[in-house]
């Protein structure tokens, strides 16, 4: 549970307390912490430099149990993302301490000129991601995340700003839904069963839902899509999830990528680091945390899921490089490498989002190269898209929620790569330099005229160590962006 609070710490006592504190300013506004800020700066081993921490327990003079002190740096360099760490870092620390409740002070936004909302919202972030376990396979639960997590804000505050904290809280649950997808194994979330679980959620939300399973799909003649499911027991799917609200006046289609397991097909990948293939479905769980966060904000804005889900394995069904398969929307393709796949279901899932909605834009999300992942590492996202205004909306969504996009190039030249002697198209480059970019090309010659952007997140969609605010595995990055950006088009 979130709230804001406001109390007379002194009269009426705290069990768990945390404070932020900076290198070289008093920011806060209440004498009570601005004093035990004073006590814990007398200790030299503590400065309030980033990464410094102090616990007191049960300070002279003060009706506290425990205060943890947690060093933010200099005033010139607090930003958004210097607050969501600090909450983040702080929730984890309290949840190994075997804490259940916490009351974390609010920087002063008087001092600091800051807008208080603009301060609520990385506060609440952090410390809502901060505070997520994925232990469902764990016999034994090492750790329980808190029960209670209140932000102390100055008198009068708490009320003017509980909705806006309610509706940080509902993106954060998107994004947490979508780590738990993610991080699932392959085996407990086959196509049939990842899919009827977005259903569920969805339905949850409000959101009209359709599935389309494999009989339908060869009905309507999703080629490319059935190419990549061939080898596998499972039966692909395709996810649709509308929210189509009143007066809304534009549409937006959000494709997302779901492959379950990529284990490569018959070009098999390498054993190192296979396990990690389980996340190939990143894109589909992002796409889906985001409508049902949207649909839950009652966003003014017509958006459209869609989300082609296929395992792809190999098998004496499974397709051959070689193969020439025929799209949904009409080219036939080549199949070069059968681990180019990911490419192969979101053409026909982006071709039937342009034939079924007309919409004004299309973004789609997949991990879709590792050679996107050579080029950025493994927390910024490649951006790709011709046009500049849709580029600046998303980058500048990514620099204030912290899922960070680069702007890449899609040269016309670079086309001539993906020829075929054989087909319309080939589904991989004829060169092994700038994977990332001839697979954003390849996406591209399925648009149409609408307006697209690909965002590819192999990098950022998977962590094998935790982060600040985020456990070992599924990131959920894209749900804060995506939200972000929707609310900006
Ligand atoms: N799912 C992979 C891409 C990937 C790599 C995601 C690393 C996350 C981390 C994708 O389907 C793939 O295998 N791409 C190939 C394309 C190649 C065959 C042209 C790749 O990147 O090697
Ligand atoms: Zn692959
Ligand atoms: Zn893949």
């Amino acid at each position: 549970m979130f709230q804001l609070k406001w109390t007379n710490i002194q009269e009426k006592g705290v069990m768990n307390l945390i404070i932020p504190v900076s290198e070289d300013r008093n920011i806060s506004d209440d004498p009570a912490i601005s004093e035990l800020v004073k006590k814990a700066k007398n200790f030299p081993e503590f400065k309030g430099e980033k990464g410094d921490e102090l616990v007191f327990y049960d300070p002279e003079g003060f009706n506290i149990k425990r205060v943890l002190f947690m060093g933010i740096g200099k005033q010139k360099n607090l930003n958004f993302e210097t607050l969501r760490t600090f909450a983040g870092k702080s929730i984890k620390k309290c949840i190994k301490m075997g804490l259940k409740e916490v009351l974390v002070q609010v920087p002063s936004v008087k001092g600091l000129q800051w807008e208080m909302e603009a301060m609520l919202k990385p506060l609440v972030e952090g410390a809502f991601l901060g505070n997520h376990l994925f232990d469902k396979y764990k016999q034994k639960k090492k750790y329980q995340p808190l029960g209670r997590i209140a932000f102390f804000v100055p008198r009068g505050s708490a009320k003017r700003h509980s909705k806006f904290v309610s509706k940080v809280c509902l993106v954060c649950e998107g994004t947490l839904l979508a780590r738990e997808w993610v991080s699932t194994p392959s085996n407990e979330k086959k196509p049939e069963k990842f899919a009827k679980s977005i259903i569920t959620q969805a339905k949850k939300a409000k959101l009209k839902t359709f599935l389309f399973d494999e009989k339908a799909l060869k009905q309507k003649r999703f080629g490319a899509l059935l190419s990549v499911s061939a080898g596998s027991r499972s039966q692909a799917q395709l996810v649709v999830l509308e929210h189509r609200p009143k007066g809304a006046k534009q549409t937006i289609a959000l494709v997302g990528k779901g492959v379950t397991f990529d284990s490569g097909g018959i070009n098999l990948k390498p054993s190192a680091g296979m396990d990690e293939m389980k996340m190939d479905m990143s894109g589909g769980a992002v796409v889906a945390g985001t409508l049902i966060a949207a649909a839950r904000l009652n966003l003014k804005v017509g958006l459209i899921g869609i989300i082609p889900i296929v395992e792809n394995m190999p098998s004496g069904t499974a397709s051959r490089p070689g193969d020439i398969v025929r799209s949904y929307e009409g080219k036939t393709v080549e199949i070069g490498n059968t681990d180019a796949e990911g490419r192969l279901i979101l053409i026909d899932a982006i071709a039937y989002a342009v034939k079924k909605y007309h919409p004004d834009t299309i973004i789609d999300l997949a991990t879709l190269t590792g050679a996107c992942v050579v080029a950025l590492g493994e927390k910024i996202a490649g951006l790709f898209t011709s046009d500049e205004d849709l580029a600046k909306t998303i980058i500048d969504s990514g620099e204030k929620t912290y899922e960070r996009c680069w702007h890449m190039p899609m040269p016309e030249d670079y086309k001539e790569h993906l020829k075929s002697d054989f087909a319309d198209i080939r589904n991989i480059g004829s060169t092994r330099w700038g994977g990332a970019i001839t697979a954003a090309l390849f996406l591209s010659e399925f648009v149409g005229r609408t307006r697209w952007a690909h965002i590819d997140i192999a990098g950022p969609a998977y962590i094998k160590k935790e982060s600040d605010y985020c456990g070992a595995g599924g990131t959920g990055f894209g749900v804060r962006l995506l939200t972000d950006v929707i609310e900006n088009l």
